[in-house]
């Protein structure tokens, strides 16, 4: 629990900062430097960290980067973490572009389900946000991952005015026939996007107003932060994360681990506890319940004098 009663049952993981994509908002188009080896946490010090965080309380574990699938062992780290006792969910977000060549063998490894980033269903468009990609092996991606019952499948749209404003009934237009949850993201001003102008960053209710015929649902988990909508006889469901325009902050349950080893208690705070000497000292559990001491209410992003957080997003994994 941290101080303000909120339940911390969710650790996301960014397991690297480097992506096979070079997403306009998210990466730098030059990529990263590499990070010495030291620098990176070794997987056996991730599963230490899961390991107490279990104890702790943490039941909830999404592996996140830059891109996750591009780290060699990803597969056996799944496995590994899925068979830590109290741990009851793995998940991934993912861009999707390795899940043909590694979906089935997550699966089996006992990853649970998948968030796909998507911002376009136009193969120019994709292409030109992602600087180079290649549609079709996203959508081959979700697509096994459809067959394999992996469930459920999130979509997850950063909508960036003047860009795919133009293609909100598209999308939604997915959920129609395919058990499938598209989830607009509010664009926010981290890294890249926060020298961006301010006609990208749009409010979630232009969804609502493009597709009137969404209906309100109940979430299926309270501590999402993504509200939810339908269309009527969809069999797929369409969410709303509204992360400027409204905060979900009151019922965070999440904290994050940087690939460089760092514990963030809140997404858009510079606060970190660097774990190198917790995890050689074998006391994790101290600097967890610290992390969790120190996790602020809310966010200021509305604030006039807030400042942008100094890492890329693709170093705290969204
Ligand atoms: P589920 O477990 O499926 O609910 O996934 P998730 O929404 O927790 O994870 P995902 O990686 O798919 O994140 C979706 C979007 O929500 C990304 O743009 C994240 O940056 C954003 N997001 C996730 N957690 C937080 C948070 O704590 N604060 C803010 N402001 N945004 C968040
Ligand atoms: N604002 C909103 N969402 C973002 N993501 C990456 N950068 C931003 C940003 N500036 C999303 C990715 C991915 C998720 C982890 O975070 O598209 O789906
Ligand atoms: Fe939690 Fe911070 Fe995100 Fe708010 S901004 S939901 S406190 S991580």
């Amino acid at each position: 629990m941290d101080k303000y009663g909120r339940k911390i049952n969710y650790l996301r993981i960014s397991i690297t900062d480097r992506c096979n994509y070079r997403c306009r908002y998210c990466m730098p188009e030059d990529g990263v430097c590499k990070k010495e080896h030291q620098d990176i946490l070794r997987f056996e010090d991730i599963i230490k960290v899961v390991s107490h965080g279990a104890a702790m309380g943490i039941s909830k574990i999404r592996l996140t980067g830059g891109e996750p699938l591009i780290r060699k062992g990803v597969v056996d780290l799944v496995r590994q973490i899925k068979s830590i006792d109290g741990i009851k969910e793995v998940a991934m977000t993912t861009n999707g572009s390795l899940l043909p060549r590694f979906a089935k063998e997550l699966k089996e490894a006992g990853l649970d389900r998948v968030n796909v980033s998507l911002d376009s269903l136009n193969a120019d468009k994709f292409k030109d946000i992602t600087r180079g990609a290649d549609l079709k092996e996203v959508l081959d991606g979700i697509k096994l991952c459809q067959d394999l019952g992996m469930s459920p499948i999130k979509i997850n749209v950063v909508l960036i005015g003047g860009f795919n404003d133009d293609e909100i009934v598209d999308f939604v237009s997915l959920t129609k026939d395919q058990d499938i949850d598209v989830r607009f993201i509010e664009l926010m001003p981290i890294g890249e996007a926060s020298q961006w102008s301010k006609g990208h960053f749009i409010p979630n209710t232009k969804v609502l107003e493009m597709v009137p015929e969404l209906n309100e649902v109940e979430a299926q988990d309270i501590s999402s932060p993504a509200k939810y909508y339908k269309l009527d006889g969809a069999k797929g469901t369409v969410g709303l994360i509204n992360p400027i325009s409204c905060t979900f902050c009151s019922n965070c349950n999440r904290i994050r681990l940087t690939s460089d080893g760092k514990l963030k208690p809140c997404l858009h705070s510079d606060d970190e506890i660097d774990l190198k000497d917790y995890i050689e000292n074998n006391n994790l559990d101290q600097a967890i319940q610290a992390s969790i001491e120190t996790k602020p209410k809310e966010h200021h992003i509305n604030d006039e004098e807030f400042k942008p957080i100094k890492r890329n997003m693709n170093q705290v994994g969204g």
